[in-house]
């Protein structure tokens, strides 16, 4: 379907339903730092998430649980200073919003107040119900993400598919209803098989952003750096690579320690 695109120069909660009701499809990305959110937000990209997957690409961790609020605010704030356009969404990382409402609460508030961004994301249905309904109450908009949702991953124990059995299926369905209900302008749905994406996209009126969760999803999101190829172990069958930038920015480091080496660089109109 060709879509006549409407211009957002700055994107809110409010333009992503808009988008859903359009028929307009929503892009999101990750980013954590300045330089990054400077690209992506410039090449008009609708949402940047600065993801716990930071926890993994930024700094080498295995999974998401280590990273800590202070550290997600920081990332929040680089990111922050770079956009004009997008909307910014920021993870609250495990820890800081499922062991009660008032903490989660609290660990929003920070995001928001020492950041300056402008929502933020949780993961989970409704075992974080009264989370949700806490920060929202506050005016504080919230993303939710359900099916694979790797703050869990020791409870999962593999990163495969969620959702292929009817009964966690419909669960999802009524988890993704739930947050709806509760206010939540977005979901999330990740590593889910595509026909039931579709439906939970058609039984919302908020749309779903998809990774994993194939072409139904009202929105697509990546990490920034899978869709770079500057990670290049990672190989799900999810992921576009649109660069090999592994490669080709290894190709130029090695150019400049040659260089160096053979004191090409720096030449005599390299220097003063
Ligand atoms: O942290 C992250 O990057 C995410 C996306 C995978 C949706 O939550």
């Amino acid at each position: 379907m060709s879509v006549a695109k409407k211009e957002y120069k700055r994107v809110t909660v409010k333009s992503l339903v808009d988008m859903k009701k359009n028929g307009e499809k929503i892009s999101m990305l990750t980013a954590y730092d300045y330089s990054m959110a400077k690209i992506v937000d410039a090449a008009n990209v609708d949402v940047i998430l600065v993801g716990d997957s930071a926890s993994n690409v930024m700094a080498g961790h295995e999974t998401t649980l280590p990273i800590t609020l202070d550290q997600m605010i920081y990332h929040a704030q680089s990111v922050i200073r770079a956009v004009d356009r997008a909307l910014v969404v920021v993870d609250i990382p495990f820890g800081s919003y499922q062991s009660d409402p008032k903490e989660a609460l609290r660990s929003a508030i920070r995001i928001m107040k020492e950041s300056g961004a402008h929502a933020v994301k949780v993961e989970g249905g409704a075992e974080i119900k009264e989370s949700v309904k806490r920060i929202l109450a506050a005016g504080i908009p919230v993303m939710g993400h359900l099916g694979l949702t790797p703050q869990s991953i020791y409870k999962f124990g593999t990163y495969t598919v969620r959702a292929k059995e009817e009964e966690e299926a419909e669960q999802l369905i009524e988890d993704a209803k739930l947050l709806e209900k509760l206010g939540c302008f977005a979901i999330v749905v990740e590593k889910i098989p595509a026909q039931l994406t579709k439906k939970v996209s058609e039984s919302l009126s908020i749309p779903t952003i998809g990774i994993g969760g194939g072409k139904y999803a009202d929105g697509q999101v990546l990490v920034v750096h899978d869709l770079l190829g500057m990670t290049h172990e990672f190989n799900p069958r999810f992921l576009r690579r649109y660069m090999n930038l592994y490669e080709e920015m290894g190709n130029a480091i090695g150019q400049y320690v040659a260089d160096v080496k053979s004191r090409d660089f720096p030449s005599d109109d390299e220097q003063y």
